[in-house]
This record gives structure tokens, C-alpha cells and sequence, in this order.
């Protein structure tokens, strides 16, 4: 196969009016469908394809993750991720995806030092926080501060020059993750803490988000082990909705924080990242085991707009292969902290009941990721409004890899989707006092 990934196999398009015949070459990757290539439609036919949502349109190549949602499969470059859930660290999988390998052991500690380096924000940036009111939501303050971090950093805008996309790269890992416990800390008055690079990823963002000045905090080391995994469960996952924004956003050639800013925007919404925090909410809403019944009936019924927070999937449609590692961390969680949580059991029967119910069954509805992790983050002591903000923290590695994989891309054009128009014809401009 040559580097562009033709095959000889070809799709023929008949103008069923005319009978004009086009074929459109077939493209084939490393794993998963074949695509047919549409570039050239337009110019051969004088037609768009058509499709909202994207459910039939590969709109990149990446090297970086592969789905295959039926089977249930997520690698990151070629790595399982039920692997690297239980053998690597977080920094380990940034670095991964990143530079499209597991770094060696003298890899692993320049990368590490690296990021390190970057922990600390601009001390401008804390007057931002003042301005916000104690009480906003934690994402929109994110979209905030993130974005904000282009004005600080001059000296890695130039999306031209490599060593700035890597500098602003590991800035992005580094700060988001100082500026979301920051947000923390500003919700309930208590003192910025500022990073500590003695800690690992997780262990240094417990500690911005747990310690105090008054007293030494020890970080609990099953705590951070499932930090973690959590990042490491959600760092990349394709070309999903905050991916393809950063994307879209990054072929204007914007620069990488302001295209960040964009793809947390994204993610706040319920239906991607904000499912955690909608799981937790809509678990104090059945507050009971015996309501359950009456909120599946709500889920099914088309006139209700209820549906069943952290259950479904646009990709997976067998099982979420981040959801079977979570659940197993959750359990760990809650018995070392001894948490006897009544939601939890709320969530358990939750799930047994709906994995039974030929509604949920017949269209694929499984628990997706976003059901485990609220659980085990309130259990944490996270409040449910910072759910997105973690989601946030893990996702900024894989945004920037796609980010810079996208700029690195030699055809890279500016992303520009067409329409199919249906609003009114050419028509007289009509005059005020006419109409
Ligand atoms: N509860 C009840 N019914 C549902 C649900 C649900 N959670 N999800 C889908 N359905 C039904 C939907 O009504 C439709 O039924 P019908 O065929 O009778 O019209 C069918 O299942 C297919 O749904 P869809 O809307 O076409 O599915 P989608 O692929 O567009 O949506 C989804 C995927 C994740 C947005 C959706 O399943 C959902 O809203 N789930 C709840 C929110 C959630 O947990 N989101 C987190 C996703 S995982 C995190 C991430 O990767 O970002």
C-alpha cells in the first residue's frame, strides 16, 4: 500500500438522471473500515455529501487512537487500554501520545522534568480568578483561564516553528492541570497551593486540590494510583466532538491555547464531557432504589427528554472498554476509604436493571465511563461540578497531539464543511414602511 493509502478497489457513484458514472478510490488505514474518498466529488459532480453529525465522515487521518466500537477496543498508538490503565503512568501515556511511543527509562525523566518545569502559571494569571464570581461554574472559568494563557506565553505562539509546539504542548499538560485546581481552591475560598515537582501527575494535582498551607497533607497512594488511571482512561478517544473543535479551530491556525480553550468549551456540554457530573446529578434525583422503575420508563419514552446519564455511546455500541477498568478502581476507592456511598448502590442497580431491559439491550445502551468515574471522584471529595474540569485536565494531552498532528500534516487547509441550504430563494429586499 503507498503512503497515501490507496487501494485498487474503487466505489462507482451513478447519476441515476443521467447516468454519469464517477469512481471514488477506496482508502485503507492500518485497522478498521476502509473510507471512500469524497475529495473530489464536488469538482466531479456538483454535489456535497451530506452529514450532520458526522456519523459517516472520517474527516482526518491520525496515527494517534484506534476505536473499533463494536468490539469494544481503544488503543493509543497500537497500545491497549486496558495495558496502560494497569502498567504505565499517566505521563508515560502523554508522552505516547505525543511522540507515538512509550518513552525509555532516560525518555521517561527528561519528558518528566519537562512537564515539571511547566507547572507553575504566570502569577498574572491569579488576579483572572478575582474577577470570577465564587460561585461560577468551574468550566466556564476554565474556558477562561485556558484560553487566557495565549496572552502569558508569546514566546510559543509560532504554530511554524517545532520547538515552540512542543513547548506550548507541555505548557498545556503542565498549566491545565495548575489552573483546574486553582478553580477548585477559588470555589471554596481556601489559598492557592502552588505545584510541587517532588509529586508524580495525580499526586501533585491531589495535593494542589487537597492541601492546605496550615497543615502537611499526605497524598493517599490508592487515591493517586486511581487519579491517574482516570486521566490515563480519558486522554484521547479519537475524533470526538472537543477533539474535532481543537482541530477545526487549529486549521485557522489559532494558536494551541486559544484551540484548547476551545475544545474545553466543547467538552463542558452534557452529552460528552459533562455526563459525569449529569450521572451524580441524576443519581440524587432517583434518590431511591424503588424509583428506578419510573426514571427507565422516562428514559424510554420519547416524549420525556430524560435520558440515562452515563449510558450509551456514539461509538461504543458492545461495551466501554475504559468503563470495565473504572469499575474496578471504583471498587478500590471506596473500600480503602471505607465509603458506604447509598449512591453507589443506587448505580449498581441502575445498571443491573437497565442491562436487562430489552430497551437498553436492543439499542446497544451500556454503561459508558462517565457512570464509574463520578462515582469514584466524589468519593474523592471532588464536588460534581468539577467532574468536567478533571475530564479536562487528562483530554488536554490528546487534544495537543491531534493538534500537532494536524499541523504537521503537509496538506493541512483550513477545515470548511458545506450545507445543504434550505432557507428562502432570492427574494426583494422590501422596504420598512412595506412590510
Ligand atoms: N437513555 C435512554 N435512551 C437512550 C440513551 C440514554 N442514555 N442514549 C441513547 N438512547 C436511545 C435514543 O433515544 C435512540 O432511541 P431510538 O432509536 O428509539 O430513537 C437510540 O438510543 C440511539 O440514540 P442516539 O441519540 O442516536 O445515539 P447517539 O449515538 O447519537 O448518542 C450519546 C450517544 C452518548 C450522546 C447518548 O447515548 C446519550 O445521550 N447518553 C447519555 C449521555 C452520556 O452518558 N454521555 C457520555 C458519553 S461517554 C463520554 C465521552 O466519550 O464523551
Amino acid at each position: 500500500m503507498s503512503n497515501n493509502h490507496k487501494t485498487d478497489k474503487t466505489f462507482t457513484l451513478i447519476n441515476d438522471e443521467t447516468g454519469d458514472r464517477i469512481k471514488l478510490p477506496v482508502l485503507e488505514g492500518s485497522e478498521g473500515p476502509a473510507v471512500i474518498d469524497v475529495r473530489k466529488l464536488y469538482s466531479q459532480t456538483g454535489h456535497f455529501t451530506f452529514d450532520p453529525s458526522f456519523t459517516s465522515t472520517g474527516s482526518c487521518k491520525s496515527r494517534i487512537t484506534f476505536i473499533d466500537g463494536e468490539k469494544g477496543i481503544l488503543m493509543h498508538r497500537g497500545y491497549q487500554i486496558s495495558d496502560l490503565a494497569e502498567k504505565s503512568t499517566f505521563t508515560e501515556v502523554c508522552h505516547l501520545l505525543l511522540y507515538g511511543d512509550l518513552p525509555t527509562r532516560a525518555e521517561k525523566e527528561k519528558f518528566e522534568h519537562d512537564i515539571t518545569y511547566h507547572t507553575m502559571v504566570n502569577e498574572q494569571i491569579n488576579f483572572f480568578y478575582r474577577g470570577f464570581r465564587r460561585d461560577a461554574h468551574p468550566m466556564s472559568i476554565m474556558c477562561g483561564v485556558v484560553g487566557a494563557l495565549s496572552a502569558f506565553y508569546h514566546d510559543s505562539l509560532d504554530i511554524n516553528d517545532p520547538r515552540q509546539r512542543e513547548i506550548s504542548a507541555h505548557r498545556l499538560i503542565a498549566k491545565v492541570a495548575t489552573l483546574a485546581a486553582m478553580t477548585y481552591k477559588y470555589s471554596i475560598g481556601q489559598p492557592f497551593m502552588y505545584p510541587r515537582n517532588d509529586l508524580s501527575f495525580a499526586e501533585n494535582f491531589l495535593y494542589m486540590c487537597f492541601a492546605v498551607p496550615a497543615e502537611p497533607y499526605k497524598v493517599n497512594p490508592i487515591l493517586a494510583r486511581a487519579m491517574d488511571k482516570i486521566f490515563i482512561l480519558h486522554a484521547d478517544h479519537e475524533q470526538n466532538a472537543s477533539t474535532s473543535t481543537v482541530r477545526l479551530a487549529g486549521s485557522s491556525q489559532a494558536n494551541p491555547f486559544a484551540c484548547v480553550a476551545a475544545g474545553i468549551a466543547c467538552l463542558w456540554g452534557p452529552s460528552h464531557g459533562g455526563a459525569n457530573q449529569a450521572v451524580l446529578e441524576m443519581l440524587d434525583q432517583i434518590e431511591t432504589v424503588d424509583r428506578i422503575p419510573e426514571f427507565i420508563e422516562r428514559a424510554k419514552d420519547k416524549d420525556d427528554p430524560f435520558r440515562l446519564m452515563g449510558f450509551g455511546h456514539r461509538v461504543y455500541k458492545n461495551f466501554d472498554p475504559r468503563a470495565n477498568v473504572l469499575k474496578t478502581a471504583c471498587d478500590e476507592v471506596l473500600e480503602d476509604l471505607g465509603i458506604d456511598d447509598p449512591r453507589l448502590e443506587l448505580a449498581m442497580e441502575l445498571e443491573r436493571i437497565a442491562l436487562e431491559d430489552t430497551y437498553f439491550i436492543e439499542r446497544k445502551l451500556f454503561p459508558n465511563v462517565d457512570f464509574y468515574s463520578g462515582i469514584i471522584l466524589k468519593a474523592m471529595g471532588f464536588p460534581t461540578s468539577m467532574f468536567t474540569v478533571l475530564f479536562a485536565v487528562a483530554r488536554t494531552v490528546g487534544w495537543i497531539s491531534q493538534w500537532k498532528e494536524m499541523i504537521e500534516e503537509p496538506s493541512l487547509r483550513i477545515g470548511r464543511p458545506r450545507q445543504l441550504y434550505v432557507g428562502p430563494k432570492s427574494r426583494p429586499y422590501v422596504d420598512l414602511d412595506d412590510r
